[in-house]
């Protein structure tokens, strides 16, 4: 069995989406640099959404002019319609990510769109992307659990994903978006996904760790054959149009477990570790991952790796 894992930092954008504090272009700028000299090879940059909706965001288009794009590293964008589409595009980006959820509640209120209607909207989206050779993933967000409308039925965000995938999506990733899901549902989703032609290799799980599930969730998702998680570095994040969905899975935390459980994955924990504390400084807290915290260890010395 394949033991490499992918780990798709969403900490520029999922995590910075959420926050209070308004984080400068430079600081993005950086905190995306520390995030490749860490090894991470997947880094979501932003969101080309409305400023209105995400103004913590506002600066995409600034934000890639000032970034450094490094060869092997991909910088997917979000985008949800066609203006945010060729805003991406004059912006010279060759990744992005399309988002729905499993339940019209929350995208009626994330995005002012049924599922339906969001699925008619990137259609044309990801065939032009497509197109354009650009790489493709597409979220089913409230895969686990809707905070309006309650537990979700697997098969619901399975059927979402089918239709994305056929649209012309190569990566689904279904997101936990609050924090609610565990190991059986991830475990049950998957076979379910599986089953209906989403090959586990077309599969990324997104986990918040709301409820102290995430990592556990990672489990069950490895075990089901899934080589693609995401987290956030410093555990920031959530979605604003989603109360409760604060904590992100913290990259440090899933480095952290990869390593002891022997994947490999390219990404350094005491790196992580100081692009968590970059970012936890420009946000003038302290950094709330469990490994931030209590550091990394290493089993040879049984000292702590990356402590401050
Ligand atoms: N980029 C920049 N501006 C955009 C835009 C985009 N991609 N899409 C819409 N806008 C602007 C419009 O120009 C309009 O501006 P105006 O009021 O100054 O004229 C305004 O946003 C509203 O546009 P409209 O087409 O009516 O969209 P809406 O209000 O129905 O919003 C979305 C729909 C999808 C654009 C908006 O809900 C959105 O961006 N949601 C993203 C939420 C998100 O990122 N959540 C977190 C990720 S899970
Ligand atoms: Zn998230």
């Amino acid at each position: 069995m394949n033991d490499r894992v992918r780990i798709y930092e969403v900490g520029p954008r999922d995590g910075l989406q959420n926050e209070a504090l308004p984080v400068s272009t430079e600081v993005k700028s950086r905190f995306i640099d520390l995030l490749a000299d860490a090894g991470l090879t997947e880094i979501e940059a932003t969101s080309f959404v409305s400023p209105r909706a995400i103004p913590q965001l506002a600066d995409a288009g600034e934000l890639l002019t000032r970034l450094d794009r490094r060869p092997g590293v991909r910088y997917p964008v979000l985008v949800p319609n066609e203006r945010g589409l060729a805003r991406a595009e004059s912006a010279g980006v060759d990744a992005i990510a399309v988002f729905t959820a499993a339940t019209d509640a929350f995208t009626n209120r994330n995005i002012g769109m049924t599922v339906h209607e969001s699925l008619a909207t990137f259609g044309p989206i990801l065939a032009r992307a497509a197109d354009l050779g650009w790489w493709r993933r597409a979220y089913v967000s409230t895969a686990f659990g809707c905070p309006f409308s309650g537990r979700v039925d697997p098969a619901r965000a399975v059927a979402i994903g089918v239709r994305l995938v056929e649209a012309g999506a190569e990566e689904i990733c279904f997101g936990d978006t609050i924090g609610v899901g565990v190991p059986d549902q991830v475990t049950e989703l998957v076979r379910q996904a599986v089953a209906a032609g989403i090959g586990p290799e077309r599969i990324a799980l997104h986990f918040h760790d709301t409820r102290g599930t995430a990592l556990a969730n990672v489990a069950a998702g490895l075990a089901a054959g899934v080589r693609c998680f995401d987290a956030s570095t410093g555990g920031t994040g959530g979605c604003p149009y989603a109360p409760g969905a604060a904590g992100n899975l913290a990259t440090e935390d899933l480095v952290y477990f990869l390593d002891a459980s022997g994947w490999s994955h390219g990404v350094d924990l005491a790196r992580v570790l100081a692009a968590a504390r970059f970012i936890a400084d420009a946000l003038g807290r302290p950094l709330a991952s469990k490994v931030g915290q209590a550091g990394g260890w290493d089993p040879g010395t049984g000292a702590p790796i990356g402590r401050a």
